[in-house]
């Protein structure tokens, strides 16, 4: 596996893959890797001869210090663990080859980010989008591959390519959890093991809100019901709970006629986790 710390090298290794016909697939991450990233890589080495994996804690898209300080960093392990995914290439670049000034440019997603992590985030999209453009524009991928456990994210680059043309295709993959149910995430290091205990209770959250609605309960009598369950669990503090159309991530009451994506955020301590299903 070949690790680049430059454009330039990772560019000039890219350049030669081309020339041989290679497809190139990109896997953009913050590192602290776990099961759940290294989905991704399958899937892009399924489709691609050449699998780039991004490892760069971007700071322009955390709003908040702590969170930024406290991320994992763990790029040797990250490393082993691509190495026997087969992974093909690590573009670990420091924050100054990735911003040798912050860009004064700034993206609005509209009516995609006036919604759940864009209200409690502020920010957090427009430095989302101003990374993955760069990352993008770097390695000019044929294919590139996100998660759904951040679906609003997925639904901001989704925008992001059709409106500034990226010649590439969007890959959304399904979340891998924990056998307990918690969706994997890189902040999970981060909870004490009492609080890691009680954690799958977010997911519990969202298959009893699922259940219920299937059942034909009201949007608002859901809300309340996922509010009183979890506030049973003092180690969780429930931020948003929303029920949501699927395509336009906007607020629902009901099941609609596509998809519809029920999403959370809640507080463990300092810790800060999201999930989602789609019922
Ligand atoms: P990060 O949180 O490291 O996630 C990298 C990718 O892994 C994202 O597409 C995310 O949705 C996916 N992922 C995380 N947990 C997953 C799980 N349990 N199952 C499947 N996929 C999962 O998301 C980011 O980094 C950043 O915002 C980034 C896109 C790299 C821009 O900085």
């Amino acid at each position: 596996m070949q690790i680049f710390h430059s454009i330039q090298t990772l560019q000039n290794f890219l350049k030669l893959s081309r020339l041989e016909g290679k497809s190139v697939g990109l896997v953009p991450t913050m590192g602290a890797l776990h099961q759940g990233h290294l989905s991704l890589i399958e899937a892009s080495k399924n489709e691609n001869q050449v699998t780039v994996c991004s490892i760069f804690v971007n700071p322009t898209q955390f709003n908040n210090a702590h969170d930024l300080a406290v991320y994992p960093r763990t790029l040797e392990s990250d490393c082993e663990m691509l190495t026997s995914a087969g992974c093909d290439v690590v573009f670990a670049p420091t924050v100054e080859e990735i911003y040798p000034q912050l860009p004064n440019l700034k993206f609005d997603f509209g009516d995609l980010e006036r919604v759940m992590e864009g209200t409690f985030r502020p920010g957090h999209f427009n430095g989302v989008g101003i990374v993955v453009s760069k990352l993008f524009n770097i390695v000019q991928p044929d294919g590139a591959y996100f998660g759904q456990k951040d679906l609003q994210q997925c639904a901001v680059i989704n925008r992001l390519v059709k409106d500034l043309s990226f010649s590439l295709k969007l890959n959304i993959c399904p979340t891998l959890r924990e056998t307990d149910g918690l969706a994997m995430s890189s902040r999970n290091r981060n909870l004490s093991p009492e609080q890691r205990a009680l954690a799958p209770h977010i997911y519990k959250a969202l298959q009893k809100a699922s259940q219920l609605l299937q059942e034909g309960t009201s949007g608002e009598a859901v809300k309340v019901a996922v509010q009183n369950y979890l506030s049973e669990i003092p180690a969780i503090a429930l931020e948003y709970f929303e029920i949501s159309n699927f395509d336009t991530l906007q607020p629902i009451n009901e099941l609609s006629e596509g998809k519809t994506a029920l999403c959370i955020a809640a507080f463990m301590g300092k810790t800060r986790l999201i999930d989602n299903v789609i019922v």
